[in-house]
Formats: structure tokens, C-alpha cells, sequence
């Protein structure tokens, strides 16, 4: 990696990229307990420390480097992609929305509990399930709640992002203690960064730097407790299972791209 090793939130300063998002800017920065970067921005920030630019249009983390990672789904692949064919998509093959028709697929719960940076999510959210977005990041939620708001304001997009909650948790209180059914539980969550990053996307490179590897084992045990219809674990081709997952007995089938694997385990095939 380039940049100067990992980040820790609390060396990360907000700051407001002009005058009028200042307010926002210091409301953000309370809320999530960093410090604010007094200046204005105006679009530049090279002081070698990492950043949160408040913006109207968005929220983007800097890098000491100067690199800088933002959530938009009114851009780029993100925008288009109501309008890809489902069976052409390995995660929604996966979660086996392919198989269900428009009217099965608005009466069904997707939980994301690893939500991140959004991208599988949006995926999800754009097949028109209902999807519910659960991440333990403070900042990167906010991220991910500002980004989903800004979707609301495009006339077509609104539909997709008003299906979308994003919620600020730790998925596994989130299946203790919440009584919202979920048909299905996705899975995406952090491993260790490997020696070579060069395949690592750069939103992903930013997460591993900011981010806490989890306790895999124990998300899985929750989700596979909760989910109605099945899990599914977003893996790297070749990669192990999550640990514990010796101890299912039910299910368990995968769909594989060359670069992923997604485990699927069927928890409506148990007898609970
Ligand atoms: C690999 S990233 C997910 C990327 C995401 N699939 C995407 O498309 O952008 C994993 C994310 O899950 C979050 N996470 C990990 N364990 C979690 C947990 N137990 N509860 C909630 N969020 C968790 C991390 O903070 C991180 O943002």
C-alpha cells in the first residue's frame, strides 16, 4: 500500500468544503465523536492526515496520500444497474432472487449485515427487495446513510433507495434483539489484508486500513440462527469456509465466479 498505514478514527478530522456545509459538517463530526478541521476545504485538502470532506453532495474519506474514496450510487455502474439482467449476476443468483418473480421479490427481506461501502447492497436493493443495510462503522455508515439519501433525490433512483434502511450496529445485537423477520442474511465480512493488495479495490483498501477485523465465526452463528430462507457468505475463489461452519448440518451450495465464491446455506432446509 502507499499511504501511510492504518487510520485510526480518531486521527481522522472532519472538515466542510465550504462555508455553507460547515454547520453539517460540525453536526457530523459531534455525532461521530472526531474532531473538526476548522478551514474551509474549497476542494483542496493536502495536509497529509487522513479527512472527512462534508460536501452537500457527499461524504469523501482523504488518505494522507491524498487518494480519496466516497459512496455515490447515482453514479458510475451503481446508477445502471436496475437495468442489468438478474440471472447475469452471481450474487443475486446467489441469493436466489433470480428465481422469483417482481411481486415475491418486493415481499422479500434482504439483511446485509456486513454493509460497508454499499456496493452488494445497492445490488440488492435494485432487484427490489426490501434490504435492510447494517454496519458497525460509525463513519462508514454515516457514509453509506448520506449516500443513500442523496439517491432519494434522483427521480430514478428514489424507488431503490426508499427501499434501503441503514441502521449503525453490530449485526449480531441487531439479531438478538430485533424482531424484523429476515428471508435472507448476506454475508461480506473483513479478512486480514493480504501481502499483495494489488487486486484490492481501492474502497476495500480504504476499509482494511480504517476497520477491525470481526469475529466471523460468531456473525455466522447469528445469521444462521435468523435467516428464514438461507445465508449466503461472500468468500474468495479458494478460500477456506468461515470457521464454524463445520457444525452445519443443514444445506450447503455455492455459486462461483473466477474471482468469488458464494456459500450458500439453506436454513429453511432445517427442521427448527
Ligand atoms: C468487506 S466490507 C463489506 C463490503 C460490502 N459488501 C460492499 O459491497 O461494499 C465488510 C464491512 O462489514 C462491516 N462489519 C464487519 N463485521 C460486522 C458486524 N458484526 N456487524 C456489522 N458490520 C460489520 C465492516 O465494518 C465493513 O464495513
Amino acid at each position: 500500500m502507499s499511504f501511510d498505514g492504518n487510520a485510526d478514527p480518531v486521527h481522522i478530522k472532519v472538515v466542510a468544503d465550504t462555508d455553507a456545509d460547515l454547520l453539517t459538517a460540525e453536526a457530523l463530526a459531534k455525532r461521530l465523536r472526531l474532531p473538526i478541521d476548522n478551514s474551509i476545504a474549497n476542494g483542496a485538502v493536502d495536509d497529509g492526515n487522513w479527512r472527512l470532506l462534508v460536501s452537500a453532495a457527499q461524504r469523501t474519506l482523504i488518505r494522507p496520500d491524498g487518494a480519496r474514496m466516497s459512496i455515490d450510487f447515482t453514479q458510475g455502474k451503481a446508477a445502471l444497474r436496475q437495468a442489468q439482467p438478474s440471472k447475469n449476476q452471481s450474487l443475486v443468483r446467489a441469493l436466489g432472487l433470480h428465481k422469483l418473480n417482481q411481486a415475491q421479490r418486493q415481499a422479500t427481506h434482504v439483511v446485509d449485515a456486513t454493509a460497508g461501502l454499499g456496493q452488494d447492497g445497492w445490488i440488492i436493493a435494485c432487484q427490489g427487495c426490501k434490504t435492510t443495510m447494517l454496519e458497525e462503522s460509525p463513519l462508514v455508515a454515516a457514509m453509506l446513510q448520506h449516500a443513500i439519501e442523496h439517491a432519494m433525490g434522483e427521480p430514478a433512483l428514489a424507488s431503490i433507495a426508499n427501499k434501503v434502511e441503514v441502521i449503525n450496529t453490530r449485526s449480531q445485537e441487531y439479531f438478538l434483539h430485533c424482531q424484523c423477520a429476515a428471508d435472507i442474511i448476506y454475508l461480506d465480512p473483513m479478512f486480514p489484508a493480504k501481502k499483495k493488495q494489488a487486486k484490492v479495490k481501492k474502497g476495500m483498501q480504504f476499509l482494511q486500513a480504517l476497520l477491525p477485523e470481526s469475529n466471523n465465526t460468531q456473525l455466522l452463528q447469528h445469521a444462521l440462527n435468523a435467516a428464514t430462507s438461507r445465508v449466503v457468505v461472500k468468500r474468495p475463489a479458494g478460500a477456506a469456509v468461515i470457521a464454524g461452519s463445520e457444525n452445519w448440518h443443514g444445506q450447503l451450495t455455492t455459486v462461483e465466479t473466477d474471482a468469488t465464491r458464494f456459500d450458500i446455506y439453506h436454513t429453511a432446509s432445517l427442521q427448527r
